[in-house]
């Protein structure tokens, strides 16, 4: 018996899906490529923006037919889409070929579904948060998929309700695990060869707020960077709001904790950052990364940027080119602002779409050639690089990076992945460096 796991949106979701392989693997289900092989099919939506969704939708309605063809088959939808307000009747009603559909915090549902589905025919329809999720969730089994890198949870939702987002809701208030757990975790994944563990959380400086026993993320990162082994940490994501002193200088200090920050800004105007409820203004920012930059040696920096906020003015959009300009973000990852049913923003007057485009071609261009600015300074330098996988694009060659997160192609066989090598960058191409292996 077969599954096939269909993951979008970002690495809390690719996470979880590692969490739903492990629940199938052990109810005896093996990965399989094609959907058309498949006895289950999940699908583990985002809804962050509208296209994430209509792309989730779009596949879920387009695999009726193959239910059709196979009247076993069992599909399985998961994540943040499910969350919204009314989604469930969606189902039922519109896209009744689904079998089963769980919330973000009812993963630990799965097992007790499946097997109802596959003894009685019964659908299944649980979301909203479960009293004792946590407890749940420390349970479920990980079946790993992104070797050499580990993911691990530090904290679930997010508390910061920023006006244009739809995480707090679909994914419900903060909650932090015990510390021992996350370092157990980690123990375990350093004792099983991974080589690099990234810490998740939606605001990970955040983390501990809730536990009332003093942990707090400088704390956590100091314990992990103790934990003996050859690895790397990395983190995201970073709230700039709660991005404190102690958890730069543990950064600056721990050869372990990547010199890499993602940093999202959102937006350069201070009115618009007000407007979203960001909590913090533009000379805060700047004085950040500033800070940041002086105190954490080579570390680079990225970060998400925002076009097309409802009461962004061009002025306010000559705001964030300033930021971009005056940061040099190692790389920016842009979007156009999608109005989410339910938050505030979405109340708001729109601006028309081909102004957001045209704001967003410009961000894309001035960010590009800040980031090919970047790039050509790694010419000539020897970095140690983590293997990750033989490059998908260059035959004979392999893909890794560096400590801050950029990635390197060289010469290399696939055997080299999970292994540090020193490379040194002979040329450059926009976002891509390109080296080879030196002793
Ligand atoms: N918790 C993280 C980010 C989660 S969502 C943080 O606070 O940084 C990832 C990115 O999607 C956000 O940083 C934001 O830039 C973008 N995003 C969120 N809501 C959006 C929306 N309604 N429209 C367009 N982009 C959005
Ligand atoms: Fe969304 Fe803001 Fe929370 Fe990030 S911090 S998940 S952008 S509400
Ligand atoms: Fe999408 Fe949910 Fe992540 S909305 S971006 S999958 S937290």
């Amino acid at each position: 018996m077969y599954y096939k796991i269909n993951t979008y949106g970002c690495q809390m979701n690719i996470h979880e899906s590692e969490k739903v392989a492990g629940v199938l693997e052990k109810l005896g289900f093996s990965p399989v490529a094609e959907e058309e092989n498949a006895d289950i099919i999940v699908y583990n939506t985002c809804c962050i923006r509208e296209t994430a969704e209509k792309r989730a939708l779009g596949n879920i309605g387009s695999i009726k037919h193959l239910k059709k063809k196979k009247n076993n088959l069992i599909i399985v939808v998961l994540g943040c889409l499910t969350e919204q307000p009314g989604y469930i009747e969606i189902f039922k009603q519109e896209y009744p070929h689904v079998d089963i559909v769980l919330g973000t915090r009812n993963i630990s549902d799965l097992e007790t579904a499946l097997k109802d589905c596959i003894n009685s025919k019964r659908k299944f329809h649980s979301t909203g948060q479960t009293e004792d999720f946590l407890v749940k969730d420390e349970k479920l089994p990980v079946s790993r998929d992104s070797y050499p890198n580990a993911w691990v949870n530090i904290m679930y939702g997010c508390n910061n309700f920023c006006t244009y987002c739809i995480v707090p809701y679909v994914r419900g208030r903060e909650i932090s695990r015990p510390m021992d757990a996350i370092l157990d975790e980690v123990k375990r994944c350093v004792a099983e060869d991974f080589k690099e563990i990234t810490l998740l959380g939606q605001n990970v400086n955040s983390y501990g707020q809730d536990l009332n026993d003093g942990s707090n993320f400088e704390k956590l990162l100091r314990e992990v960077a103790k934990i003996d082994g050859k690895f790397r940490v990395r983190f995201l994501t970073s709230h700039p709001k709660d991005l404190t002193d102690g958890i730069i200088d543990a950064i600056a200090s721990s050869e372990k904790l990547c010199k890499f920050i993602h940093l999202p800004v959102q937006a350069g105007s201070s009115k618009v950052l007000k407007d979203m409820n960001r909590k913090y203004d533009k000379e805060r920012y700047l004085e950040l990364v500033k800070k940041i930059k002086d105190r954490i040696p080579g570390v680079k920096i990225t970060t998400d940027i925002m076009v097309g906020f409802p009461t962004e003015t061009e002025e306010d959009f000559e705001e964030t080119l300033d930021v971009v300009r005056k940061c040099r973000f190692s790389n920016a990852f842009t979007f156009i602002y999608s109005p989410r049913k339910g938050t505030p923003a979405a109340k708001m007057q729109q601006l028309p779409y081909d102004l957001k485009k045209k704001r967003i071609m410009e961000l894309i261009k001035l960010q590009n050639s800040i980031t090919k600015g970047i790039s050509k300074e790694y010419e000539g330098g020897i970095y140690e690089i983590l293997v990750e996988d033989v490059s998908p694009k260059y035959e004979g060659n392999v893909c890794g990076r560096t400590d801050c997160g950029r990635l390197v192609t060289f010469p290399g066989t696939k055997d080299m992945i999970g292994s540090f090598v020193r490379v040194k960058i002979t040329k450059s191409k926009s976002a891509s460096l390109f080296g080879e292996i030196v002793d």
